[in-house]
């Protein structure tokens, strides 16, 4: 089930849905706003962050032979026994640290420093937590770094420009799901493929922060070493990143303590709070999915549930585009331009980049504000942004993310203040220097 425009869901179920999550409509100080900017944190769940102190606020060490600490264990399988059901990930190890970026340069420096090749290839829209982690081993370990470019049309990268890097001595490919730039998918599936078939045992890693909240990941369809994702960007909470590693990475030489099984990646003492937070967010997932399902099985409920997200969020992507009933959408608002717009909303996560004609992304972003609405500006000189954006050749861009919690009438409050700040925008552009106020 999949449509190309979306559907969204009834009333009854938006209401139950915007009820589990915290400020969805309202600041933490009652003012009422409108949080856009998903993808760089999104919303937190009520059950995750109630069972995080909830299991937090318990003095006991998990190892031990107690009561208490056999039940903080059974959170802990259970939330691993998630991340493998969130993934549809078989064997291998689960493994949570502080952050994704964490993980991504442990994962990194295993395979470049233990396997063979004289270079490794990734992609310019990467995040500089995979991309500064393979620059890094590179330099340590001799090897030549492949960069695949962008495609400034889709705001991707395409599948031929990444596999036409690799090749017999390729160490690794390491490559996002989808940007968390300008939400463009990067067709992983074909990726997979067609890099296992130039280079049939090549290690693969990759990064699902931005698309795992999205959209059903299945390791089963698509095989991969390494792969992590974060739960504060997933419903849950900051403070872990995780990640499953294949076998073959996980029993890589690593950071461990010398008395672990060897496919452990767990350094010191676990949360058992953090596993909770995954599980909670299986719940919610699954909730959605039971609504549309009788399945019985858990992972089965969940995919149900993701999916039914992506075709909410592709819903509300086409309304942004093209309009909320009388409402303008962006592509036919004055003085405003889409980046890497293009039709096929399958291909793209629930995020628009925008620019305004006379108003830099920094006062936009401040316009916005001053309007109870919180977007993000990426650009050129920030340290996170600033590749990515050099390769579409833009020095900025307003990066609009919503989440499947808005609703059609939240997205028309999003395009009225938007048209706002455009005309009040294009009124400055006309006006002498002098009178210009910024906000
Ligand atoms: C695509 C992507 N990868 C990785 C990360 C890093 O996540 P963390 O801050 O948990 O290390 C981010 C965070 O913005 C991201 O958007």
């Amino acid at each position: 089930m999949s449509s190309r425009q979306g559907q969204l869901f009834s009333a009854s179920l938006m209401e139950q849905i915007k009820s589990r999550f915290h400020y969805v409509d309202h600041d933490v100080d009652g003012r009422a706003r409108l949080f856009f900017d998903n993808a760089g944190g999104s919303f937190r769940l009520k059950a995750a962050t109630d069972v995080f102190a909830g299991i937090d606020a318990l003095p006991d060490c998990p190892e031990r032979i107690h009561e208490r600490a056999l039940y903080l264990q059974d959170i802990q399988t259970r939330g691993e026994d998630d991340v493998r059901r969130i993934l549809n990930a078989r064997e291998g190890s689960v493994y949570l640290s502080l952050t994704a970026s964490a993980a991504m340069f442990e994962m990194v420096r295993a395979v470049m420093e233990n396997v063979p090749g004289t270079n490794a290839v990734t992609t310019i829209l990467e995040h500089p937590s995979s991309f500064d982690a393979m620059k890094l081993y590179c330099e340590r370990t001799g090897k030549c770094l492949r960069v695949a470019p962008s495609n400034a049309e889709t705001g991707g990268v395409d599948v031929d420009a990444i596999v036409s890097l690799i090749d017999d001595d390729t160490a690794l490919l390491s490559v996002m799901y989808a940007s968390n730039i300008s939400g463009a998918k990067l067709d992983i599936a074909s990726i997979v493929e067609r890099a296992r078939a130039r280079k049939p045992d090549l290690f693969i890693i990759v990064d699902a922060v931005q698309h795992a909240p999205h959209a059903v990941i299945d390791l089963q369809k698509t095989p991969v070493d390494g792969i992590n994702f974060a739960p504060y960007k997933f419903f849950g909470c900051r403070g872990s990143g995780v990640t499953w590693l294949s076998p073959r990475l996980a029993e890589l030489p690593h950071h461990r303590l010398d008395a672990k099984e060897k496919g452990a990646w767990e350094l010191g003492s676990p949360a058992p709070a953090q596993f909770a937070v995954v599980s909670a967010i299986v719940d919610y997932v699954a909730w959605i999915g039971a609504q549309f399902s009788d399945a019985d099985d858990r992972r089965e409920c969940y995919v149900q549930g993701m999916q039914r997200i992506e075709e909410h969020e592709r819903a509300l992507l086409s309304l942004l585009l093209n309009g909320v009933g009388e409402q303008r959408g962006l592509r036919a608002m004055k003085g405003v331009q889409v980046f890497w717009d293009h039709d096929d909303l399958t291909r793209r996560d629930l995020i628009a980049g925008i620019s305004f004609d006379g108003l830099d992304p920094t006062a936009a972003v401040r316009a916005y504000e001053a309007r109870g609405v919180i977007v993000y500006e990426r650009i050129a000189t920030s340290l996170y942004s600033g590749r990515m954006l050099e390769s579409f050749r833009l020095n900025g861009a307003v990066r609009v993310s919503p989440l499947h919690c808005h609703e059609p009438s939240d997205i028309a409050k999003f395009l009225a203040v938007t048209e706002e700040v455009a005309s009040t925008s294009r009124v400055e552009c006309e006006l002498p220097e002098s009178a210009v106020h910024s906000y």
